[in-house]
């Protein structure tokens, strides 16, 4: 497993172009499927997640040809329905291809994606929905056997916004017959990006980003080609970066309605903003203000995948935080990590209190989730000393060589 040697203390500062979102982009991946044709998509960020994706394209018959930054994928012919179950488990999220594949072939098998690092992770409300909309679901000796003549569109209400629940369904209904209306949709903005797409393959959607999404089913799709919006976790997680080192950064290809969550946090921080265009300026503040309260919610509340990096910049605080983990039960792994650097954090349940420290120092510390990781790196950026961030694979499902990244921010990492 590679890991990462930092040499804390210096400051972020200079420009960054921010990619495409993973989780724009994973979605979008398994939507390639329903038009049987051709799919350009730009953008896309080189992370492990997206290889993931691609090869699970490539099983079921897919050609997929990667450009750089562009993907090409041609779903003319599938050749198979079975997600290849070593896949599933590696990427859990690889489940948004029940409703791409119910809609192109009216069949698919996959085994039950796991629990991960940050909590069980149920598909409770995936299944549920597919279900109301026709499909027949077995789950037996750990697999998902589905089928569906034809799907029929109907109104869901979903239990909680649930992000993959919403985009399932979404794919589920771009076929089906008649209109299926999501109540309480996710509004996050990645669910704008996959409508987005669809509407410019032929599909009839309407409200997505919203809590009522309306989808109008069709006959087919056409080829389409597509730009992924920017990272908004990305770019939050390198505003951090520059917050606990007291630097300066400019982040170019940024939608900064996206970002209001994030920013509004860095703003009661102490830190100036100041935008231009598709690009942001973040200036630090000498002395990191405590925010009173952190609580993630679904969009447009503050989001659950910077949880990790905020508690990273609020340990040197000049204050008390309160952090509220409203939506995944078991995302503070960061935490006792966080103290073996001298963070002064007490866990309770799903409320976390963060005492701002004078200082971090250097140690070995041990990535156990993509978010927790990013935030290990954010500390030893600030940490006085030598920090090393093992399980670096972690951070690559989601961050584009990171260190080198930050390097050219003026960081001083090594990767091994
Ligand atoms: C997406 O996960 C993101 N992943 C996550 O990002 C993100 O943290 C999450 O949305 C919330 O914003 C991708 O888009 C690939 P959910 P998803 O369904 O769709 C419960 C990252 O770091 N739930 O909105 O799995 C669930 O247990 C990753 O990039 C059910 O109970 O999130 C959780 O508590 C991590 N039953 C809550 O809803 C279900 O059927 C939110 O889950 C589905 C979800």
């Amino acid at each position: 497993m590679s890991r990462l040697i930092i040499n804390g203390g210096n400051r972020i500062c200079g420009e960054v172009r921010i990619g495409g979102a993973k989780n724009s982009v994973l979605p979008i991946l398994a939507a390639t499927v329903l038009n049987g044709g051709i799919n350009i998509i730009h953008d896309i960020p080189k992370l492990l997640d997206v290889y993931i994706m691609e090869r699970i394209l490539t099983s079921l018959g897919c050609s997929v040809k990667r450009e750089n930054r562009t993907i090409v994928v041609d779903s003319g012919q599938l050749v198979n329905y079975v997600i290849p179950e070593e896949l599933v488990r590696e990427m859990r999220s690889s489940v948004i291809f029940l409703g791409a594949m119910l809609s192109r072939c009216g069949k698919v098998k996959a085994s039950y994606p796991g629990g991960c690092e940050i909590g069980s992770r149920p598909i409770d409300l995936h299944l549920k929905s597919l279900r109301e909309m026709g499909a027949e679901i077995e789950e037996k000796h750990g697999f998902l056997y589905c089928e569906a003549k034809k799907l029929r569109g109907c109104d869901i209400q979903l239990d909680f916004p649930s992000v993959g629940a919403t985009e399932n369904i979404m794919l589920a209904a771009v076929f089906a017959e008649g209109v299926t209306t999501i109540r309480n949709a996710a509004k996050e903005p990645e669910i704008i990006d996959l409508e987005k797409f669809l509407n410019a393959a032929g599909a009839k959607i309407l409200g997505a980003g919203t809590a009522t999404v309306r989808i109008e089913g069709v006959e087919r799709l056409y080829n389409v080609e597509h730009d992924i919006i920017p990272d908004r976790i990305v770019a939050g997680t390198y505003l951090a970066a520059a917050v606990i080192t007291k630097g300066e950064i400019i982040l170019k290809n940024v939608i900064h309605e996206y970002l209001q969550p994030i920013l509004y946090k860095f703003r009661e921080s102490g830190c100036t903003i100041e935008y231009f265009n598709h690009s942001l300026r973040l200036i630090a503040p000498e002395e990191i203000k405590a925010v009173e309260s952190v609580k993630t919610l679904p969009h447009p509340g503050y989001p659950t995948d910077m949880q990790a990096q905020m508690m990273a910049v609020m340990s040197l605080s000049d204050g008390t935080t309160i952090f509220t983990e409203n939506i995944f039960e078991n995302r503070y792994k960061h935490a006792n990590e966080l103290m073996r650097m001298g963070a002064n954090i007490k866990i309770d349940g799903r409320i976390a209190v963060v005492r701002g420290v004078e200082r971090l120092s250097g140690a070995t510390v041990i990535a156990q989730d993509l978010r927790g990781g990013a935030a290990l790196v954010l500390a030893g950026l600030a940490a006085e000393g030598t920090t090393v961030v093992e399980n670096v694979r972690h951070i690559d499902r989601g961050y584009e060589n990171i260190h080198d990244v930050l390097n050219g921010l003026g960081a001083d990492i090594i990767r091994q």
